[in-house]
């Protein structure tokens, strides 16, 4: 699976995580294809999901700086993809990955995309101001 342009939030910096993101996912799909050992897939877990929680930081304190009504659900679901991987991680030491769980990462990536993401971006792209009033204002001491 591989980025494209059409899933552009028109961020740049958002878009190169996104596209980090495709290849931690391309990573694992061939290496479920080539019948990779656990301990290569949970590797590749581990990793996903350490960047995924940067990402989804950065992504946060985005919404959260440009008041974006919709911040509460979209960290709702950053969090239920997180018991997702962490389910996944599980499961990797012990059972063999299956094509469902496969499509599930997929279709969540690219969904999340196409609609959450997209969602805080226009928000942005409208011209959201950010909250800065308060700690602009905060006295120098
Ligand atoms: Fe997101």
């Amino acid at each position: 699976m591989h980025w494209k342009e059409e899933y552009s939030v028109g961020i740049e910096d958002i878009d190169k995580q996104h596209q980090v993101l495709f290849d931690y996912f391309t990573l694992f799909e061939n290496s479920v294809a080539n019948g990779a050992n656990w301990s290569g897939l949970h590797f590749i877990l581990v990793q996903l999901r350490d960047f995924a929680r940067i990402h989804f930081a950065v992504e946060e304190s985005l919404m959260h700086l440009f008041g974006y009504p919709g911040t509460a659900d979209h960290i709702s679901l950053h969090q239920a993809f997180f018991r997702k991987i962490k389910q996944l991680e599980h499961e990797s030491l012990q059972t063999d990955v299956t094509q469902g769980t496969l499509e599930y990462l997929h279709h969540w990536l690219v969904t999340h995309i196409m609609n959450e993401d997209k969602g805080y971006a226009q928000h942005i792209a409208n011209g959201a101001s950010p909250i800065l009033t308060k700690a602009a204002g905060r006295k120098a001491n």
